[in-house]
């Protein structure tokens, strides 16, 4: 069983569902609202653990009844919330997704006391860090952090996933240095290389740009058609399963969860885990909601059967 640590954000996602987008000035209904447990660094903590992996959660929320509420949907799933601590400093940090009918998801953000997130913090957490095969974060809690994490656990020759979401222009080069699998999305992807991502020429020279900031090993997602990975030279393309889209919100979250909790540190199964990460995905995103829509190890093998 592979052991995963998650460093990053937690929000409660308030969910807007409506037609289409009000122009200015006008006022329209909505077809649905509803609330549930978000942010990208807790969507891809549960989605590990839910798919099989030993897991813990560096994060911060505040002193409300938010805050223990995204402590409750970590714990629930099994996800070991003993660095997760909770500060008067803010509080817990909230998104607000807005979903027209074509199911692409716009959103909001309050950071929060995602944005209080310390290197001090995460050295309270060594003990978990070197302790784990994977260390993974994103760009919802402050990057000062996020160096410090993925330099103790390269000192301790860990391996480190970084999600660089939401998208950034510039990745601080000491962070690049430390980072082993960089995994974007191709709008991410686009920011931070300039290349606009179409096709599988396109994609290469996506990676080949990541390659030379200095991160060997390269997934870039590209939502309903699949996942593209490169490893030194090495690359391919692995389609995603058709589904209906409901919510797509966490899809790359779980993708990125599910993909720790299979993946070999010495990433000789690529293929394989972002193959079975397209198959968590596919399920995330017929349901409504991020962390309620993440699929069980269960619900996982169930449609690997089907
Ligand atoms: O990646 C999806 C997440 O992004 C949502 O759950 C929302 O909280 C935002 O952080
Ligand atoms: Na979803």
């Amino acid at each position: 069983m592979n052991k995963v640590t998650v460093l990053g954000s937690l929000n409660v996602d308030t969910i807007l569902r409506f037609k289409r987008f009000p122009k200015p000035g006008e006022t329209l209904p909505l077809t649905g609202k509803g609330i549930a447990g978000g942010g990208k660094g807790a969507n891809q903590a549960i989605a590990a653990a839910r798919a099989g992996a030993d897991t813990t959660f560096i994060g911060k929320v505040g002193q409300d009844q938010e805050g223990d509420f995204m402590v409750k949907q970590l714990t629930e799933s099994g996800v070991n919330d003993q660095y997760v601590q909770h500060s008067d400093a803010a509080n817990t940090g909230s998104a607000f997704i807005m979903l027209d009918s074509s199911s692409e998801n716009r959103i909001l953000i309050d950071g929060g006391t995602n944005q209080q997130v310390t290197a001090d913090d995460v050295e309270l957490a060594k003990p978990a860090i070197i302790a784990s095969d994977f260390l993974i974060a994103q760009f919802e809690t402050p990057q000062a952090a996020t160096i410090h994490g993925f330099e103790l656990a390269h000192a301790a020759n860990k391996t480190t996933i970084l999600n660089p979401a939401p998208a950034t222009k510039t990745v601080p080069t000491e962070l690049l240095a430390v980072t082993d699998l960089i995994v974007p999305n191709e709008t991410e992807t686009e920011t931070l290389t300039g290349v606009h991502i179409t096709d599988e020429h396109s994609m290469i020279k996506g990676a080949e740009k990541l390659q030379a900031l200095g991160v060997k090993t390269v997934i870039i997602t590209v939502g309903s058609k699949g996942a593209f990975w490169m490893r030194g030279t090495d690359h391919g393309f692995v389609p995603a399963y058709k589904v209906n889209a409901l919510d797509t919100t966490a899809a790359g979250d779980t993708f990125i969860g599910a993909l720790s909790s299979v993946l070999k540190t010495d990433f000789s199964n690529l293929s394989e885990a972002v193959r079975l990460a397209n198959r968590a995905s596919s399920l995330a995103v017929q349901k409504l909601g991020a962390q309620p829509s993440i699929p069980t190890k269960a619900e996982i093998e169930q449609a690997e059967r089907a």
